[in-house]
């Protein structure tokens, strides 16, 4: 055994981080542990401990919704510090998730990202507005700061009809993303604190930051609540549209308080675009180190939209787009941009033959080393798209792959983050010769959300020679 390391009483190795602390990317210090330590192990910091699985086979357990269900970590109970009951940290059994659930699944169902389509495509042509004007003055563009900007948009509009304007902000971010940025570093910070230290400076930021989050959202309500509409057929719509049925006829109907409604904004607003910027940031990231993979994506938008200067992406092009989809895919299995997620055992039970777990008891799968398990070959730090051919899912686990999450409590934004990404990436293909300036060497942000950090690329305007 590793001089850190004993097994409990359990078997399962423990791997005592205390004396060296956490460090500021604590994703990549585990996905090390794991490396060191295998597919089950304790991370004890302190008094604390988090089982973490990274393996195919143990995965597949956890994921069996009759044993485990959704847990809400040490993590996530920090979140809900500012996201309360909001689907994303609301417990299985708090009756406002059914109802949110209820209201909301059929606003993601893929059928409705026809309606989002108008928002996302506006959004993107604003990236491109700001991208061409990098073109003609010669400058970088920030890439994961740019795409911040670009989902942020898209929820603000296409969920809450509401514009942050983020391409009219110069070189910073609204402060809504300031403010929400420094509430996640919080909640990641707060895991790792010593108890005995005095915290309520840091703390009392945090509330600043939770009220102005707040806030904002009070705004976006209040801009649509004035206008004596609930406008049908957006998020916000459809939740002030059940508040409404309950308030007005008392007929029924799931029915969503206003602090609920506000904690599904802020959840929204959060969950909708730090992990699909990451994405897509990430995804950028490997096309221009894959001078094939680039080509290929900008063959595929060719073959759509040919050499026009403005294309009119419609609905139906972005399901024409399997490969741009497919780096999206492995780029989120590389880097799953929300990197873990937690379950809790329904009862006591035993994993991989040999590890007891008791009920209640939580455990984290550590997504990027998931996406590293021998089933995905001998080589599985390589970025290869082809992965994701029609052929190679079909022969793999549906459990080896779960940037998304599991089960009921899976991610109810996923046909919506690959809406919005796979359009863009194949339009910024299309459009620009992605220049390496830098030639950047990955490293990687963590603010509880991964992204390529200090990510740079030059532009320049692509020809049909190109
Ligand atoms: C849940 C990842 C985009 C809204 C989740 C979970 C993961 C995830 C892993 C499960 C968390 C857990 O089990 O604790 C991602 C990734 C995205 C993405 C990688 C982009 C690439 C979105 C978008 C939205 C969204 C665009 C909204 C428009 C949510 C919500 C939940 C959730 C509301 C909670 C669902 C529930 O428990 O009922 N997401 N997400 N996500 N996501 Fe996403």
């Amino acid at each position: 055994l590793h001089s850190d390391e004993r097994a409990a009483d359990d078997g399962i190795p423990v791997v005592d981080i205390t004396a060296d602390g956490m460090t500021s990317t604590p994703i990549q210090q585990t996905m090390d542990l794991a490396r060191t330590h295998g597919p089950v192990f304790k991370r004890r910091l302190g008094e604390r401990e988090t089982l973490f699985l990274t393996s195919l086979d143990l995965v597949t357990e956890a994921a069996d919704e009759t044993r485990f269900a959704k847990g809400v970590s040490v993590v996530l109970e920090n979140v809900r510090e500012f996201a309360g009951d909001g689907l994303f940290t609301a417990y299985n059994d708090e009756p406002n998730w059914a109802k949110a659930h209820e209201v909301l699944m059929p606003a993601f169902a893929l059928g409705s990202m026809r309606t989002y389509h108008p928002a996302m495509l506006k959004v993107a042509r604003r990236v491109m507005a700001s991208w061409d004007r990098r073109v003609a003055d010669g400058t970088p563009v920030h890439i994961a700061e740019d795409m911040t900007r670009m989902t942020l948009d898209t929820i603000g509009l296409a969920g809450f009809g509401f514009d942050f304007e983020s391409f009219s902000r110069g070189d910073s971010q609204h402060p809504f993303v300031e403010a929400m940025v420094r509430c996640l570093e919080w909640s990641m910070r707060k895991f790792a604190r010593d108890p005995h230290a005095d915290h309520s400076a840091e703390d009392a930021a945090f509330r600043a930051d939770a009220d102005h989050l707040a806030s904002v959202v009070d705004e976006v309500i209040a801009a649509r609540t004035a206008s004596g509409e609930t406008g049908e057929d957006d998020l916000l719509g459809l939740m002030l549209g059940a508040r409404a049925q309950e308030d007005g006829t008392g007929a029924g109907g799931p029915g969503l308080d206003l602090a609920n409604i506000r904690n599904q904004v802020i959840t929204f607003l959060i969950a909708g675009h730090e992990t699909t910027s990451g994405a897509l940031s990430f995804a950028l990231y490997h096309l221009v180190k894959d001078p094939l993979a680039l080509r290929m994506v900008q063959r595929e938008a060719d073959e759509l939209w040919g050499d026009q200067a403005d294309p009119d992406p419609t609905f139906e092009d972005i399901g024409h787009l399997p490969f741009t989809r497919q780096v999206l895919n492995e780029a989120l299995r590389l880097w799953p941009t929300a990197a873990a997620f937690t379950r809790q055992a329904r009862q006591d039970t035993v994993l991989g033959g040999r590890y007891p777990v008791k009920a209640g008891q939580l455990v984290t799968v550590l997504t990027p080393m998931l996406h590293r398990d021998p089933c995905w070959g001998d080589n599985p730090e390589l970025f290869d798209p082809s992965r994701f051919s029609p052929e190679a899912e079909a022969a793999r686990s549906p459990h080896a792959y779960k940037p998304f999450g599991t089960g009921e409590r899976a991610c109810i934004g996923r046909q919506f983050a690959l809406h919005e990404a796979t359009m863009l990436l194949a339009l910024l293909a299309h459009r620009y010769r992605l220049i390496d300036h830098a030639d950047y060497r990955l490293r990687i942000k963590e603010t509880l959300t991964l992204k390529p950090d200090g990510f740079t690329l030059e532009l320049a305007a692509r020809t049909s020679a190109d």
